[in-house]
Protein backbone atom coordinates (compact mmCIF):
# COMPACT_ATOMS: atom_id res chain seq x y z
CA UNK A 1 0.00 0.00 0.00
CA UNK A 2 1.88 3.51 -0.65
CA UNK A 3 1.78 5.76 2.07
CA UNK A 4 0.42 9.41 0.89
CA UNK A 5 0.70 12.90 2.61
CA UNK A 6 -2.52 14.36 3.58
CA UNK A 7 -2.00 17.58 0.94
CA UNK A 8 -1.51 15.77 -1.79
CA UNK A 9 -4.79 13.57 -1.11
CA UNK A 10 -6.98 16.81 -0.79
CA UNK A 11 -5.80 18.84 -3.51
CA UNK A 12 -6.25 15.75 -5.75
CA UNK A 13 -9.84 14.77 -4.13
CA UNK A 14 -10.26 11.69 -6.03
CA UNK A 15 -11.33 7.93 -4.88
CA UNK A 16 -8.66 5.47 -4.27
CA UNK A 17 -8.62 1.86 -3.82
CA UNK A 18 -5.69 1.60 -1.11
CA UNK A 19 -3.83 3.53 0.83
CA UNK A 20 -2.19 4.46 4.23
CA UNK A 21 -1.18 7.96 5.88
CA UNK A 22 0.05 8.57 8.74
CA UNK A 23 0.05 11.37 11.30
CA UNK A 24 -1.82 12.91 14.57
CA UNK A 25 -4.81 13.11 15.40
CA UNK A 26 -6.36 16.09 15.60
CA UNK A 27 -9.71 15.03 16.72
CA UNK A 28 -12.15 12.15 17.92
CA UNK A 29 -16.32 11.64 17.53
CA UNK A 30 -17.48 8.30 18.82
CA UNK A 31 -21.12 7.00 17.21
CA UNK A 32 -22.81 3.87 17.63
CA UNK A 33 -19.90 0.90 16.07
CA UNK A 34 -18.04 3.66 14.50
CA UNK A 35 -16.25 6.61 14.55
CA UNK A 36 -14.45 9.26 12.98
CA UNK A 37 -10.99 10.93 13.78
CA UNK A 38 -9.33 14.14 12.01
CA UNK A 39 -5.60 13.37 11.31
CA UNK A 40 -3.13 15.84 10.19
CA UNK A 41 0.47 14.97 8.88
CA UNK A 42 1.44 18.83 8.76
CA UNK A 43 1.66 18.59 4.99
CA UNK A 44 -1.59 21.26 4.92
CA UNK A 45 -4.05 22.84 7.44
CA UNK A 46 -6.25 20.23 5.95
CA UNK A 47 -6.94 17.16 8.08
CA UNK A 48 -8.20 14.13 6.80
CA UNK A 49 -11.20 12.32 8.11
CA UNK A 50 -10.76 8.65 8.55
CA UNK A 51 -13.97 6.57 9.84
CA UNK A 52 -13.28 3.69 11.59
CA UNK A 53 -15.77 1.03 11.61
CA UNK A 54 -16.09 -2.03 14.33
CA UNK A 55 -14.48 -4.09 11.73
CA UNK A 56 -11.22 -2.64 12.22
CA UNK A 57 -8.87 -5.63 13.72
CA UNK A 58 -8.49 -4.45 17.31
CA UNK A 59 -11.12 -2.10 17.54
CA UNK A 60 -12.31 -0.82 20.54
CA UNK A 61 -8.70 -1.03 21.98
CA UNK A 62 -7.79 1.64 19.33
CA UNK A 63 -10.66 3.79 19.90
CA UNK A 64 -9.35 4.55 23.74
CA UNK A 65 -5.46 5.48 22.73
CA UNK A 66 -7.09 7.90 19.78
CA UNK A 67 -7.02 10.62 21.54
CA UNK A 68 -5.79 14.05 20.55
CA UNK A 69 -2.13 14.29 20.11
CA UNK A 70 -1.85 10.47 19.52
CA UNK A 71 0.41 9.14 16.48
CA UNK A 72 -1.74 6.67 14.12
CA UNK A 73 -1.36 5.34 10.45
CA UNK A 74 -4.45 4.05 8.59
CA UNK A 75 -5.31 2.29 5.88
CA UNK A 76 -8.19 1.93 3.87
CA UNK A 77 -10.25 2.88 1.04
CA UNK A 78 -10.35 6.56 -0.35
CA UNK A 79 -13.99 7.01 -0.74
CA UNK A 80 -16.47 10.38 -1.75
CA UNK A 81 -17.73 11.81 1.54
CA UNK A 82 -21.09 11.52 2.47
CA UNK A 83 -20.85 14.47 5.15
CA UNK A 84 -20.44 17.94 4.86
CA UNK A 85 -17.16 19.35 5.31
CA UNK A 86 -14.85 17.50 3.26
CA UNK A 87 -15.01 15.84 0.08
CA UNK A 88 -13.24 12.96 0.58
CA UNK A 89 -12.64 10.22 3.21
CA UNK A 90 -10.78 7.26 3.96
CA UNK A 91 -12.51 4.21 5.39
CA UNK A 92 -10.04 2.54 7.50
CA UNK A 93 -9.77 -1.91 7.37
CA UNK A 94 -6.59 -1.01 9.83
CA UNK A 95 -5.31 1.71 12.08
CA UNK A 96 -2.16 1.29 14.17
CA UNK A 97 -1.56 3.53 16.64
CA UNK A 98 2.11 4.52 17.26
CA UNK A 99 2.06 6.76 20.00
CA UNK A 100 -0.67 7.21 22.49
CA UNK A 101 -2.11 10.56 24.30
CA UNK A 102 -3.12 11.01 27.42
CA UNK A 103 -6.32 13.20 27.25
CA UNK A 104 -6.35 14.27 30.91
CA UNK A 105 -2.46 15.98 30.56
CA UNK A 106 -2.48 16.81 26.70
CA UNK A 107 -1.91 20.49 26.72
CA UNK A 108 -3.78 20.96 23.54
CA UNK A 109 -6.95 21.10 23.43
CA UNK A 110 -9.49 21.97 20.73
CA UNK A 111 -10.88 24.96 21.61
CA UNK A 112 -8.43 28.25 20.70
CA UNK A 113 -5.90 28.79 22.85
CA UNK A 114 -3.70 32.26 22.91
CA UNK A 115 -0.12 32.62 21.71
CA UNK A 116 1.28 33.67 24.80
CA UNK A 117 0.29 30.07 26.16
CA UNK A 118 1.42 28.76 23.54
CA UNK A 119 4.84 30.11 23.52
CA UNK A 120 5.26 28.07 27.00
CA UNK A 121 4.87 25.09 25.13
CA UNK A 122 7.10 25.45 21.93
CA UNK A 123 7.41 21.83 21.75
CA UNK A 124 3.45 20.85 20.83
CA UNK A 125 3.08 24.76 19.34
CA UNK A 126 3.72 23.28 15.94
CA UNK A 127 1.14 21.06 15.64
CA UNK A 128 -1.73 23.87 16.31
CA UNK A 129 -3.39 25.24 13.06
CA UNK A 130 -1.73 28.72 12.55
CA UNK A 131 1.86 27.50 13.87
CA UNK A 132 1.41 24.78 11.19
CA UNK A 133 0.30 27.81 8.81
CA UNK A 134 3.15 30.12 9.58
CA UNK A 135 5.93 27.41 9.65
CA UNK A 136 4.37 26.03 5.84
CA UNK A 137 5.01 29.54 4.51
CA UNK A 138 8.18 30.40 6.40
CA UNK A 139 9.45 27.10 4.62
CA UNK A 140 7.73 28.91 1.30
CA UNK A 141 9.57 32.14 1.88
CA UNK A 142 13.20 30.56 2.18
CA UNK A 143 12.61 28.76 -1.10
CA UNK A 144 11.58 31.30 -2.92
CA UNK A 145 14.18 33.50 -1.78
CA UNK A 146 17.02 31.09 -2.93
CA UNK A 147 15.00 30.46 -6.20
CA UNK A 148 15.30 34.37 -6.57
CA UNK A 149 19.03 34.84 -6.52
CA UNK A 150 19.73 31.35 -7.85
CA UNK A 151 17.91 32.33 -10.99
CA UNK A 152 19.49 35.50 -11.26
CA UNK A 153 23.19 34.15 -11.08
CA UNK A 154 23.97 35.07 -7.67
CA UNK A 155 26.46 32.60 -5.44
CA UNK A 156 25.05 31.34 -2.11
CA UNK A 157 27.52 31.74 0.50
CA UNK A 158 28.31 30.46 3.80
CA UNK A 159 29.73 33.27 6.35
CA UNK A 160 30.56 32.25 9.70
CA UNK A 161 28.36 32.12 12.89
CA UNK A 162 31.74 32.89 15.01
CA UNK A 163 33.62 35.91 14.23
CA UNK A 164 35.98 38.39 15.49
CA UNK A 165 34.66 41.48 14.29
CA UNK A 166 31.53 43.65 15.16
CA UNK A 167 30.05 44.28 11.12
CA UNK A 168 27.43 47.08 13.01
CA UNK A 169 30.28 48.31 15.61
CA UNK A 170 26.96 48.87 17.78
CA UNK A 171 28.83 46.44 20.61
CA UNK A 172 25.25 44.34 20.54
CA UNK A 173 27.26 41.00 20.43
CA UNK A 174 27.38 37.50 22.52
CA UNK A 175 30.65 36.43 23.22
CA UNK A 176 31.56 33.02 22.31
CA UNK A 177 34.41 31.38 24.82
CA UNK A 178 35.69 27.98 26.30
CA UNK A 179 36.92 29.56 29.26
CA UNK A 180 35.81 28.29 32.61
CA UNK A 181 33.50 31.66 33.72
CA UNK A 182 34.84 31.35 37.43
CA UNK A 183 38.46 30.78 36.70
CA UNK A 184 38.64 33.29 34.03
CA UNK A 185 42.56 34.11 32.83
CA UNK A 186 43.84 37.48 33.95
CA UNK A 187 47.11 39.61 32.76
CA UNK A 188 48.76 41.55 35.64
CA UNK A 189 46.31 44.62 34.47
CA UNK A 190 43.60 42.24 35.34
CA UNK A 191 42.20 42.67 31.87
CA UNK A 192 41.09 38.83 30.75
CA UNK A 193 43.77 37.15 29.06
CA UNK A 194 42.41 36.16 25.67
CA UNK A 195 45.54 35.05 24.50
CA UNK A 196 44.19 32.10 26.07
CA UNK A 197 41.01 31.18 25.23
CA UNK A 198 40.30 29.37 22.39
CA UNK A 199 40.72 31.80 19.26
CA UNK A 200 43.44 33.35 21.21
CA UNK A 201 41.38 36.70 20.66
CA UNK A 202 37.77 37.59 21.79
CA UNK A 203 35.08 35.91 19.66
CA UNK A 204 31.44 36.80 18.88
CA UNK A 205 28.61 35.13 17.56
CA UNK A 206 27.74 37.18 14.26
CA UNK A 207 25.42 40.49 13.76
CA UNK A 208 25.37 40.08 10.11
CA UNK A 209 27.41 38.16 7.80
CA UNK A 210 28.03 41.66 5.61
CA UNK A 211 31.69 41.83 5.81
CA UNK A 212 32.59 38.60 4.58
CA UNK A 213 29.62 38.56 1.72
CA UNK A 214 31.35 41.75 0.51
CA UNK A 215 35.25 39.48 0.18
CA UNK A 216 33.09 37.08 -1.59
CA UNK A 217 31.27 39.50 -3.41
CA UNK A 218 34.77 40.87 -4.59
CA UNK A 219 35.67 37.32 -6.30
CA UNK A 220 31.86 36.46 -7.69
CA UNK A 221 30.23 40.22 -8.04
CA UNK A 222 26.91 38.79 -7.04
CA UNK A 223 26.69 37.08 -3.67
CA UNK A 224 23.87 35.94 -1.37
CA UNK A 225 24.41 34.98 2.68
CA UNK A 226 21.14 33.07 4.57
CA UNK A 227 21.98 32.68 7.80
CA UNK A 228 21.39 33.12 11.67
CA UNK A 229 22.86 36.15 13.14
CA UNK A 230 22.69 37.30 16.67
CA UNK A 231 21.90 40.44 18.63
CA UNK A 232 22.44 40.69 22.45
CA UNK A 233 20.30 44.10 22.11
CA UNK A 234 17.88 43.75 25.14
CA UNK A 235 14.79 44.98 23.36
CA UNK A 236 11.40 43.14 24.10
CA UNK A 237 9.32 43.86 21.49
CA UNK A 238 7.18 42.29 18.97
CA UNK A 239 9.62 42.68 16.08
CA UNK A 240 12.93 41.78 17.83
CA UNK A 241 14.73 38.16 18.83
CA UNK A 242 17.84 38.09 19.80
CA UNK A 243 18.63 35.05 17.43
CA UNK A 244 17.14 35.89 13.88
CA UNK A 245 17.73 34.94 10.23
CA UNK A 246 18.96 37.34 7.95
CA UNK A 247 19.34 37.14 3.84
CA UNK A 248 21.95 39.69 2.84
CA UNK A 249 22.96 39.94 -0.88
CA UNK A 250 25.88 41.39 -1.70
CA UNK A 251 26.57 43.46 -5.22
CA UNK A 252 29.71 44.37 -6.82
CA UNK A 253 29.77 47.38 -9.73
CA UNK A 254 26.72 48.06 -7.96
CA UNK A 255 25.07 51.71 -6.95
CA UNK A 256 22.08 52.56 -4.14
CA UNK A 257 19.82 52.85 -6.98
CA UNK A 258 20.98 49.08 -8.16
CA UNK A 259 20.34 47.59 -4.18
CA UNK A 260 16.99 49.81 -4.42
CA UNK A 261 15.88 48.22 -7.32
CA UNK A 262 17.04 44.66 -6.28
CA UNK A 263 15.67 44.72 -2.60
CA UNK A 264 11.88 46.14 -4.55
CA UNK A 265 12.18 43.02 -7.28
CA UNK A 266 13.09 40.43 -4.46
CA UNK A 267 10.25 41.28 -2.10
CA UNK A 268 7.58 41.64 -4.91
CA UNK A 269 8.81 38.10 -5.88
CA UNK A 270 9.16 36.23 -2.85
CA UNK A 271 4.92 37.55 -2.40
CA UNK A 272 3.94 36.28 -5.73
CA UNK A 273 5.60 33.22 -5.30
CA UNK A 274 4.44 32.00 -2.02
CA UNK A 275 1.14 33.42 -2.67
CA UNK A 276 1.25 30.88 -5.47
CA UNK A 277 2.56 27.82 -3.23
CA UNK A 278 0.48 28.56 -0.06
CA UNK A 279 -2.69 29.83 -0.87
CA UNK A 280 -4.84 28.08 2.00
CA UNK A 281 -2.27 29.07 4.38
CA UNK A 282 -2.55 32.71 3.20
CA UNK A 283 -6.23 32.31 3.17
CA UNK A 284 -6.01 31.37 6.86
CA UNK A 285 -4.27 34.25 7.79
CA UNK A 286 -6.59 36.62 6.11
CA UNK A 287 -9.37 34.88 7.72
CA UNK A 288 -8.06 34.54 11.47
CA UNK A 289 -5.81 36.63 12.01
CA UNK A 290 -5.51 39.76 10.11
CA UNK A 291 -8.10 40.71 7.32
CA UNK A 292 -5.70 42.96 5.43
CA UNK A 293 -2.77 39.98 4.50
CA UNK A 294 -4.16 39.49 1.30
CA UNK A 295 -4.66 43.05 -0.06
CA UNK A 296 -0.86 44.17 1.61
CA UNK A 297 0.38 41.27 -0.74
CA UNK A 298 -1.24 41.97 -3.79
CA UNK A 299 -0.56 45.87 -2.76
CA UNK A 300 3.60 44.71 -2.27
CA UNK A 301 3.46 43.08 -5.77
CA UNK A 302 1.76 45.35 -7.93
CA UNK A 303 2.90 49.09 -6.46
CA UNK A 304 5.58 50.73 -6.79
CA UNK A 305 7.49 51.39 -3.72
CA UNK A 306 7.60 55.05 -2.33
CA UNK A 307 11.53 55.94 -2.75
CA UNK A 308 11.87 59.20 -0.59
CA UNK A 309 15.05 60.30 1.06
CA UNK A 310 15.68 61.10 4.79
CA UNK A 311 15.79 64.43 4.92
CA UNK A 312 12.21 64.25 3.00
CA UNK A 313 11.47 61.64 5.39
CA UNK A 314 11.80 64.31 8.25
CA UNK A 315 10.25 66.98 6.63
CA UNK A 316 6.59 65.18 6.05
CA UNK A 317 7.02 63.68 9.82
CA UNK A 318 7.36 67.10 11.21
CA UNK A 319 4.08 68.09 8.67
CA UNK A 320 1.91 64.98 10.08
CA UNK A 321 -0.91 66.14 11.72
CA UNK A 322 0.00 64.09 14.07
CA UNK A 323 1.39 63.84 18.02
CA UNK A 324 4.31 60.79 17.92
CA UNK A 325 5.54 59.57 21.10
CA UNK A 326 9.32 60.69 19.95
CA UNK A 327 9.95 63.52 18.80
CA UNK A 328 11.71 64.03 15.14
CA UNK A 329 14.12 66.27 13.96
CA UNK A 330 17.17 66.07 11.40
CA UNK A 331 19.81 64.07 12.87
CA UNK A 332 17.69 61.61 15.07
CA UNK A 333 16.79 57.76 13.94
CA UNK A 334 13.11 57.24 12.34
CA UNK A 335 11.19 55.46 15.96
CA UNK A 336 9.26 52.51 14.58
CA UNK A 337 6.25 54.88 14.69
CA UNK A 338 7.73 56.94 12.40
CA UNK A 339 8.65 54.39 10.38
CA UNK A 340 4.67 52.87 10.55
CA UNK A 341 3.18 56.16 9.89
CA UNK A 342 5.02 56.92 6.44
CA UNK A 343 4.12 53.38 5.25
CA UNK A 344 0.80 52.53 7.13
CA UNK A 345 -0.67 56.08 7.08
CA UNK A 346 0.72 58.21 4.46
CA UNK A 347 1.92 55.86 1.78
CA UNK A 348 0.04 52.95 2.41
CA UNK A 349 2.71 50.89 0.43
CA UNK A 350 6.58 50.14 1.25
CA UNK A 351 8.75 53.43 1.33
CA UNK A 352 12.75 53.08 0.65
CA UNK A 353 14.17 55.93 2.64
CA UNK A 354 17.50 56.65 1.75
CA UNK A 355 20.32 59.01 2.81
CA UNK A 356 20.27 58.82 6.56
CA UNK A 357 22.43 61.13 8.41
CA UNK A 358 26.54 60.10 8.76
CA UNK A 359 25.85 60.08 12.41
CA UNK A 360 23.34 57.57 13.00
CA UNK A 361 24.29 54.79 10.85
CA UNK A 362 27.62 52.11 10.50
CA UNK A 363 30.80 52.77 9.23
CA UNK A 364 30.92 50.71 6.10
CA UNK A 365 28.18 52.91 4.29
CA UNK A 366 29.36 54.99 1.80
CA UNK A 367 29.92 59.05 2.52
CA UNK A 368 28.07 61.22 0.54
CA UNK A 369 30.05 64.50 -1.04
CA UNK A 370 28.00 66.51 1.28
CA UNK A 371 30.07 64.56 4.33
CA UNK A 372 26.12 64.98 6.08
CA UNK A 373 24.57 61.80 4.64
CA UNK A 374 25.36 58.46 3.82
CA UNK A 375 24.16 55.87 0.67
CA UNK A 376 22.06 54.30 2.95
CA UNK A 377 18.33 52.42 2.47
CA UNK A 378 16.23 51.36 4.54
CA UNK A 379 13.05 49.52 2.95
CA UNK A 380 10.56 50.22 5.62
CA UNK A 381 6.64 48.43 5.73
CA UNK A 382 3.12 48.86 6.88
CA UNK A 383 2.43 47.42 10.22
CA UNK A 384 6.25 46.56 10.71
CA UNK A 385 8.49 49.74 9.99
CA UNK A 386 12.08 48.54 8.94
CA UNK A 387 12.18 45.16 6.79
CA UNK A 388 15.34 45.87 4.57
CA UNK A 389 18.25 47.94 6.15
CA UNK A 390 21.24 48.12 3.31
CA UNK A 391 23.27 50.42 2.00
CA UNK A 392 25.93 51.30 -0.69
CA UNK A 393 29.57 50.43 0.62
CA UNK A 394 32.22 53.03 1.43
CA UNK A 395 34.87 51.63 -1.85
CA UNK A 396 37.55 54.50 -0.66
CA UNK A 397 40.46 53.23 1.45
CA UNK A 398 41.06 56.61 2.94
CA UNK A 399 37.33 57.22 3.59
CA UNK A 400 36.52 54.48 5.07
CA UNK A 401 39.83 54.69 7.43
CA UNK A 402 38.75 57.64 8.48
CA UNK A 403 35.03 56.37 9.01
CA UNK A 404 36.26 53.57 11.25
CA UNK A 405 38.02 55.89 13.51
CA UNK A 406 35.69 58.42 14.15
CA UNK A 407 33.58 55.45 15.23
CA UNK A 408 35.77 54.30 18.06
CA UNK A 409 37.06 51.42 16.20
CA UNK A 410 40.21 50.42 15.37
CA UNK A 411 40.99 50.23 11.62
CA UNK A 412 43.83 47.57 12.24
CA UNK A 413 40.55 45.31 13.27
CA UNK A 414 39.12 45.24 10.24
CA UNK A 415 42.94 45.12 8.61
CA UNK A 416 41.51 42.13 5.50
CA UNK A 417 37.93 44.30 4.96
CA UNK A 418 39.92 47.46 4.05
CA UNK A 419 42.45 45.43 1.76
CA UNK A 420 39.70 44.83 -0.17
CA UNK A 421 39.77 48.59 -0.85
CA UNK A 422 43.51 48.24 -1.54
CA UNK A 423 43.37 45.78 -4.24
CA UNK A 424 40.59 45.81 -7.08
CA UNK A 425 38.40 48.71 -5.30
CA UNK A 426 34.76 48.96 -7.27
CA UNK A 427 31.35 50.79 -5.87
CA UNK A 428 29.32 48.07 -4.41
CA UNK A 429 26.01 47.66 -2.81
CA UNK A 430 23.72 45.21 -0.58
CA UNK A 431 20.95 45.07 1.94
CA UNK A 432 19.73 42.91 4.95
CA UNK A 433 16.38 41.28 5.11
CA UNK A 434 15.25 40.47 8.60
CA UNK A 435 13.64 37.46 7.44
CA UNK A 436 11.22 36.86 10.54
CA UNK A 437 9.95 40.04 9.90
CA UNK A 438 9.16 39.03 6.22
CA UNK A 439 7.15 36.23 7.60
CA UNK A 440 5.46 38.79 10.16
CA UNK A 441 4.78 40.97 7.34
CA UNK A 442 3.27 38.36 5.00
CA UNK A 443 1.10 36.57 7.40
CA UNK A 444 -0.03 39.10 10.23
CA UNK A 445 1.36 37.53 13.00
CA UNK A 446 1.24 40.43 15.34
CA UNK A 447 4.39 38.81 17.74
CA UNK A 448 7.80 37.67 16.07
CA UNK A 449 7.97 34.92 18.41
CA UNK A 450 5.34 33.62 16.92
CA UNK A 451 7.03 33.61 13.21
CA UNK A 452 10.19 31.33 14.38
CA UNK A 453 9.98 27.83 15.57
CA UNK A 454 12.39 28.41 18.51
CA UNK A 455 11.92 31.91 19.65
CA UNK A 456 15.36 33.14 21.60
CA UNK A 457 14.75 36.81 23.59
CA UNK A 458 15.82 37.98 26.45
CA UNK A 459 15.18 35.64 29.37
CA UNK A 460 13.96 33.51 27.66
CA UNK A 461 15.61 30.05 25.33
CA UNK A 462 13.36 27.42 26.51
CA UNK A 463 13.05 24.74 23.78
O1 LIG B 1 19.62 47.10 9.59
P1 LIG B 1 20.49 45.97 10.01
O2 LIG B 1 21.14 46.09 11.33
O3 LIG B 1 21.56 45.81 8.85
C1 LIG B 1 22.65 44.98 8.86
O4 LIG B 1 22.92 44.18 9.70
C2 LIG B 1 23.45 45.10 7.60
N1 LIG B 1 24.80 44.60 7.87
C3 LIG B 1 22.76 44.32 6.51
C4 LIG B 1 23.45 44.41 5.16
O5 LIG B 1 23.52 45.50 4.61
N2 LIG B 1 23.96 43.32 4.64
O6 LIG B 1 19.67 44.61 9.98
C5 LIG B 1 19.04 44.19 8.81
C6 LIG B 1 17.63 43.75 9.07
C7 LIG B 1 16.74 44.83 9.66
O7 LIG B 1 16.21 45.65 8.64
C8 LIG B 1 15.67 44.00 10.33
O8 LIG B 1 14.68 43.58 9.39
C9 LIG B 1 16.42 42.80 10.79
O9 LIG B 1 17.62 42.73 10.06
N3 LIG B 1 16.75 42.86 12.22
C10 LIG B 1 16.16 42.11 13.17
N4 LIG B 1 15.18 41.19 13.09
C11 LIG B 1 14.79 40.60 14.22
N5 LIG B 1 15.33 40.85 15.43
C12 LIG B 1 16.32 41.77 15.57
N6 LIG B 1 16.87 42.01 16.77
C13 LIG B 1 16.77 42.45 14.40
N7 LIG B 1 17.71 43.38 14.16
C14 LIG B 1 17.68 43.60 12.84
MG1 LIG C 1 18.86 48.85 10.31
Amino acid sequence: MVTRRIAEILRDGQPEESLTIQGWVRTKRELKGFAFMEVNDGSSMGNLQVVLNSEVPGYEDILKQINTGASVEASGVLVASQGKGQRIELQASAVKVYGASDPETYPLQKKRHSFEFLRTIGHLRPRTNTLGAVFRVRNACSYAIHQFFQERGFLWIHTPVITASDCEGAGEMFAVTSFNLKDVPRLDTQDIDYAQDFFGRPAYLTVSGQLEAEVMAMAFSNVYTFGPTFRAENSNTSRHLAEFWMVEPEMAFCDLKGNMDLAEEFLKYVFKTVLERCPEDMEFFNQRINDTVLATAENIINSEFERITYTDAIALLEKANKKFEFPCNWGVDLQSEHERYLAEELFKKPVIVTDYPVGIKAFYMRLSDDEKTVRAMDVLAPNIGEIIGGSQREERLDVLERRIKTQGLNPEDYWWYLDLRRYGTVEHAGFGLGFERLVQFMTGMTNIRDVIPFPRTPLSAEF
